[in-house]
């Protein structure tokens, strides 16, 4: 089958004679994919800030049609229309249980393998025809007929994670919100915050375009230099805020949310942390009373919920708002990454389509 190659930071190579993915145990179920969605995660390996098994397909957003199932599959069957959370898991286990699927004791990172245990198996990615997807019952989730293709591309990822960055902050509604950087994460934690009735939203980012992104679903925009100014001006005074996002993954970026917090505030750090430290001091959080939250956003645990919203139009996120390249060949996924890590103005987010 075609699919693009982690080959080594920098190094993403487009093929076509990577083995078809195939049931290979009970519990699989195999998806041809109709769209891939490039992540900022995708980035980490890609610019050498992360580990990653060289060799390996990499991407872990992926809406398609399932084509072959394993025998002890009984949740979906062949020709549903499905989408893929970024994170496989049983449905079963203690933390599945708990709500927090990304922890499940038996899933794994689609498209990602452990360099330094060549012996740990890697999952290959959606970045491909085809996508094997392991305990597809606890997995997959059927898409219902009112979201397209390219919403479903959302909910696999960005925004059940916008949305977990947000809801960990405690009820937010009538409150202001800062959501620093304005990526496809970043945008969809603005929808987010939104939906869950904050107010204002004010979104930082040095990219002018993804400002614009961000004020049509309906935030204050500021640049990182403007928007402590900014939050003083809206809040009518010097006051801080109670909560604020970092969905930058920059230490500059950590630093300003961190700086706009008021004492006794919340930091929601849904950006993968790949410095070895905070870009504050626990002494500095000691002496504000910062709270701190972090971690993967449990994908399918919260689909149960956020699938109901997009479905009846009570979290909408206009899928073009984010989404800007929808429809890019994987033949041209080496380019893709380059101009998306380039952080080229108007390209906010890729999505593979691997029938092209
Ligand atoms: N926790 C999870 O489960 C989870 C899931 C998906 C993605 N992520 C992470 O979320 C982060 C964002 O993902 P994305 O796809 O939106 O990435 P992205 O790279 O497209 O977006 C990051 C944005 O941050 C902005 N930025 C950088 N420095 C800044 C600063 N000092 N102030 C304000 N903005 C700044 C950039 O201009 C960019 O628009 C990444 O770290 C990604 O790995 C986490
Ligand atoms: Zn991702
Ligand atoms: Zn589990």
């Amino acid at each position: 089958m075609r699919a693009l190659v982690f080959d080594g930071p920098g190094r993403i190579v487009h093929r076509d004679d990577i083995p078809a993915a195939e049931v290979e145990h009970p519990d699989d179920a195999v998806v041809a994919v109709r769209l891939a969605g490039l992540c900022g995660s995708d980035l980490h390996p890609y610019a050498g800030r992360e580990p990653a098994r060289r060799g390996v397909v990499p991407g872990h957003e992926a809406v398609g049609e399932v084509v072959a199932i394993g025998a002890a599959v009984e949740r979906c069957a062949v020709g549903d229309r499905v989408l893929v959370p970024f994170t496989t898991s049983c449905g079963a286990c203690a933390a599945c249980r708990r709500g927090l699927s990304a922890r499940c004791a038996r899933g794994q990172l689609l498209g990602w393998g452990d360099p330094d245990d060549l012996e740990a198996p890697a999952l290959h990615g959606a970045q491909a025809e085809r996508l094997r997807v392991p305990l597809a019952d606890g997995t997959l989730v059927r898409v219902p007929e009112e979201i397209g293709d390219v919403a479903a591309l959302l909910l696999t990822d960005n925004l059940p994670t916008g949305w977990a960055a947000v809801e960990r902050l405690g009820p937010v509604e009538g409150e202001p919100l800062a959501v620093v950087g304005l990526g496809a994460v970043g945008l969809c934690a603005v929808a987010a915050a939104r939906a869950l009735g904050a107010d204002p939203v004010i979104g930082i980012d040095p990219v002018a375009g993804r400002r614009v992104q961000a004020e049509r679903l309906g935030a204050l925009t500021a640049e990182p230099d403007g928007a402590e100014g900014m939050v003083a001006e809206v809040l009518g005074g010097p006051a801080r805020l109670p909560a604020a996002v970092d969905a930058a993954g920059t230490a500059g970026g950590q630093r300003l949310a961190v700086a706009l917090l008021r004492p006794g505030g919340a930091l929601s750090v849904i950006a993968v942390p790949t410095d070895g430290g905070f870009a504050f001091s626990p002494v500095e959080a000691y002496d504000r009373n910062l709270a701190v939250h972090l971690g993967r956003a449990p994908v399918r645990s919260l689909l149960d919920r956020l699938v109901p919203l997009v479905r009846d139009g009570r979290l909408a996120v206009p899928a073009d708002v984010v989404i800007t390249h929808p429809d890019v060949p994987l033949s041209e996924g080496p380019e893709a990454y380059r101009r998306f890590a380039a952080r080229e103005p108007g390209l906010t987010k890729v999505a593979f389509d691997p029938a092209r």
